[in-house]
């Protein structure tokens, strides 16, 4: 004998009251379980072929909402029949009508059904009365729906049936079809429920209470199928890319940094002049660089600074470089931008921090001028970090990012010469993807320049590096296209993972 469970019996004894055969819903009222655990009874009683389900087509048959209003004062050729016959018999169409009270809006339906049925005919406005009109069929199923609506079709006599038609043709009456679901017990189904079925309290949750008693041992722990498909709920969570950006805020963290953040809006001064970047230098550019229209400018910092970085600029000041060698303008360093980098941010904090050690890092929101595509997006994000104190070195700084990345998962690191305008030595690093097979670009770093750290006042050597941070998001979601990030896609989000391994 199959082993059943608690909603299992209960069908099955509710089936044996309602003498082997019922609907669901009667077995639901019956056994007082649930609707969803009769469902998954039956299920599995069925394959047990302790039931048979047969499935019945009906139809049902109910009022609309003229068929009820007719119900109450009769069909419009009904209501005219029996005035003219209240009327003696020849009358007058218009005093007929008058008679029945009959809404306008019926009129020309009563006088065509008269005429159909063959109860009267109008000759020259009068109306003339062929014969006792019978109470019809049509008229005694709209008597029988008053009592009970809906009725089933298939119950209803011949007679009756015939005259649906003609009802649903006159929109007095719908039609429904439905599938009737009936549970019958089969032989093997009646011999248990014979032998006599005890119910036994399942229990589906084991309780410290349970376990404090003893009492586990007492009741019947319930089985689950780990392998049936559960619901599917897609619980509220993070957005990967706040995850990812939580994740490399824990590694900087890890590493003894601390969380700088700097405003989105800054001055050419501290995105572009203080950093050494020459004013006629491409990426200032309108094209490139994102200008506010309104404020237009901003305050440059005190003048001690801003002539030093202006000297610097224009001759090379003290710092033994030549400079750019032009004429450096301090309305052009006024002008507001939209960060192109958190290196503005950077720079800005140690000019404030001159004492070393100073690791600081910033995930933050850059903006640049550029053509939307699936590589690039105008508003995106940067990592960076820097490390100022007495004696650091470019090895130091390739040991770092190998650490940084090696906490992303990242473990082959390649660092190559490059060239940014603020750091000498200057370095790219790629590192492999294993997922790629391939080796991709991801921060630029360097050691800054004197002609960036001397009219700042800076003394020791600063290590910095920066990067895209929505690079590193692909990369980790095996993704081609950024702008899936942000284009709310729920299916995407969905389908993404609670947590980032
Ligand atoms: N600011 C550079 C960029 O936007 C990255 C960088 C940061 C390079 C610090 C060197 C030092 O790509």
């Amino acid at each position: 004998m199959p082993e059943l469970r608690e909603n299992e019996q209960k069908t099955l004894l509710a089936l044996e009251q309602l003498k082997g055969k019922a609907s669901v819903e009667q077995i639901v009222d019956v056994s007082g379980l649930a609707h969803a655990a009769v469902m998954r009874g039956v299920l599995s009683l069925t394959e047990d072929k302790l039931i048979v389900t047969h499935e019945q087509k009906q139809t049902l048959v109910s009022l609309s909402e003229e068929g009820s209003y007719h119900a109450q004062h009769g069909l419009p050729e009904r209501r005219l029949i029996d005035s003219l016959a209240k009327l003696g018999g020849d009358a007058a169409v218009n005093s007929v009508i008058e008679d029945a009270g009959l809404e306008k809006k019926f009129v020309s339906v009563a006088l065509g059904w008269l005429n159909r049925k063959g109860w009267a005919t109008i000759k020259q406005g009068n109306l003339n009365p062929l014969k006792t009109p019978p109470f019809g069929d049509d008229e005694k199923l709209i008597q029988l729906l008053t009592k009970k609506t809906p009725l089933i079709v298939e119950d209803l006599s011949l007679e009756l049936q015939k005259s649906i038609p003609n009802l649903k043709g006159r929109k007095l009456v719908e039609i429904e079809e439905k599938t009737l679901r009936e549970l019958e017990l089969t032989d093997d189904g009646w011999a248990l429920v014979k032998q006599g079925i005890i119910v036994q309290q399942e229990v589906s949750q084991l309780t410290p209470e349970l376990i404090r008693t003893g009492n586990w041992r007492n009741v019947k722990l319930r089985r689950f199928d780990v392998t049936a498909p559960g619901p599917v709920s897609f619980p509220g969570k993070i957005h990967p890319v706040q995850q990812i950006i939580q994740q490399v805020k824990e590694i900087f963290l890890e590493m003894g940094f601390t969380e700088i953040r700097g405003d989105m809006v800054e001055t050419a001064f501290w995105n572009f002049d203080a950093l050494f970047q020459p004013q006629d230098h491409p990426a200032r550019d309108m094209v490139d660089t994102f200008y506010l229209a309104n404020p237009k400018q901003g305050k440059l910092p005190k003048k001690g600074v801003v002539d030093a970085v202006a000297a610097t600029h224009e001759n090379g000041w003290t710092t033994g470089s030549r400079g750019w060698e032009y004429k450096w303008s301090p309305q052009e360093a006024k002008k507001l931008v939209l960060r192109t980098h958190t290196t503005a941010t950077t720079i800005r904090y140690l000019t404030e921090h001159k004492e070393p050690p100073v690791k600081v890092f910033s995930v933050d929101r850059v903006y640049r001028n550029e053509k939307l595509d699936y590589k690039h997006l105008a508003e995106f994000h940067q990592i960076e970090g820097i490390i100022m104190d007495c004696k650091v070195t470019l090895r130091d700084l390739m040991g770092t990012l190998k650490e940084f990345y090696k906490k992303l998962g990242l473990e082959k690191v390649q660092f190559w010469p490059s060239y940014f305008p603020y750091t000498e030595p200057s370095l790219q690093s790629t590192v492999y993807v294993p997922e790629l097979k391939n080796w991709v670009e991801l921060c630029g770093m360097g050691i800054f320049r004197p002609e960036v750290l001397a009219p700042l006042g800076v003394k020791h050597p600063v290590l910095a590096w920066g990067g895209g941070l929505e690079r590193l998001i692909l990369l980790k979601l095996g993704i081609e296209d950024i702008r899936l990030l942000y284009k709310n896609d729920l299916g995407w989000i969905r389908r993404n993972p609670v947590c980032q391994q």
